[in-house]
């Protein structure tokens, strides 16, 4: 037993390490492909009394805005048929906080920390990714284009390709970080706002957010959400993050990271499989905070059972 009663897991045969920014000059080195969701696993440092979380892949940490945000008015969390939708409102401590109180912890850990971020404009994003370049103890940035532009009439960043590829563009001139950005399922052409944001410099592509969804309280005739609609994730929206991470993977040539109801570690092989080079684990963390551990461990198994020595030989093996 190790300290803080963490057990120990010994060294694993199999090489699952996996380079996510090949085309940037420090590149983001990851010793495994499970990353955690931006908005289930906060900083990093709340569950980090559960288990070793230095034996995962990435830390991507809360959406983090400028300002501090209180978020949206409650509820925020509605339970629906295998999903959950939310409308938490990107509530967060903002920029400031983060660099003064949560920077300075990640710097002492083994492994990378993402931080996400989210903006209203394009001069949103271009000063947050100012801000945390150099700022020891963050290894990359991943960019939430699923928010509203307030100067576009409130359409998603990410639902528009020359919209998605004017904020990538930004970013990228703003910071020297490795550069992830996270797509939006609520697009009718995600392939071709994966192909713009590379074309714009991203390192790499992390999808699905969430889908936009609601619920309604029939007794009280009301909508459940206290804003109304929200974002729809769990293992009800897997298939068709999985479909969204198959057509992605075969338009891009840069490292596409799966995300959308993994809970096990077969969820985390099939989106390896349709492409993948890494997978984060979201929802999953609220019903077993264990959840990415138990993906990653159960990824060895199979690769050792499998007899695959490297994680890079399943990558697209589905792909037709
Ligand atoms: C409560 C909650 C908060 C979230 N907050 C963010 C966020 O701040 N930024 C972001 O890019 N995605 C956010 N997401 C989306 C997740 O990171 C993930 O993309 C989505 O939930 C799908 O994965 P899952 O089904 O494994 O949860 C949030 C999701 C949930 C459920």
């Amino acid at each position: 037993m190790l300290a803080c009663g963490l057990t120990s897991r010994k060294e694993s045969p199999v090489n699952l390490s996996i380079q996510l920014a090949p085309k940037h000059p420090q590149g983001l080195l990851l010793t495994n492909p499970v990353m955690t969701a931006s908005g289930t696993f906060g900083y990093g440092t709340e569950d980090s009394h559960l288990f070793d979380i230095q034996k995962l892949g990435a830390i991507v940490c809360k959406g983090t805005t400028l300002e501090p945000r209180d978020g949206n008015p409650q509820p925020r969390l509605v339970e629906t048929a295998g999903g959950l939708l939310n409308s938490i409102g990107l509530e967060n401590i903002g920029v400031t906080a983060l660099i003064k109180e949560k920077a300075p912890i990640w710097a002492g850990w083994r492994i990378p920390v993402v931080v996400n971020i989210a903006g209203e404009t394009v001069d949103d994003y271009t000063q947050l990714a100012g801000r945390l370049d150099g700022v020891a103890g963050i290894s990359g940035l991943e960019v939430n284009i699923s928010c509203p532009n307030m100067k576009a009439g409130g359409a998603e960043f990410g639902a528009n390709p020359d919209l998605a590829a004017e904020v990538t563009a930004a970013v990228r001139k703003a910071t020297s970080l490795p550069v992830l950005v996270k797509l939006t399922p609520n697009t009718s052409d995600i392939a071709r706002v994966a192909s713009a944001v590379a074309e714009a410099g991203a390192d790499a592509v992390s999808l699905i957010n969430t889908l936009k969804g609601m619920a309604i309280d029939i007794t009280e005739r009301k909508p459940r959400l206290g804003s109304i609609t929200g974002g729809l994730s769990g293992p009800a929206i897997k298939p068709v993050a999985l479909y969204m991470v198959y057509e992605v993977a075969g338009a891009v040539d840069i490292p596409v990271v799966g995300c959308g109801g993994i809970a096990t570690a077969g969820d985390a092989l099939e989106f390896i499989m349709a492409g993948a080079s890494a997978i984060q684990v979201g929802t999953a963390s609220f019903a077993n905070p264990r959840a990415p551990l138990d993906v990653l461990e159960g990824i060895e198994q199979f690769m050792e059972k499998e007899g695959i020595n490297n994680l890079s030989e399943l990558v697209g093996v589905a792909r037709y």
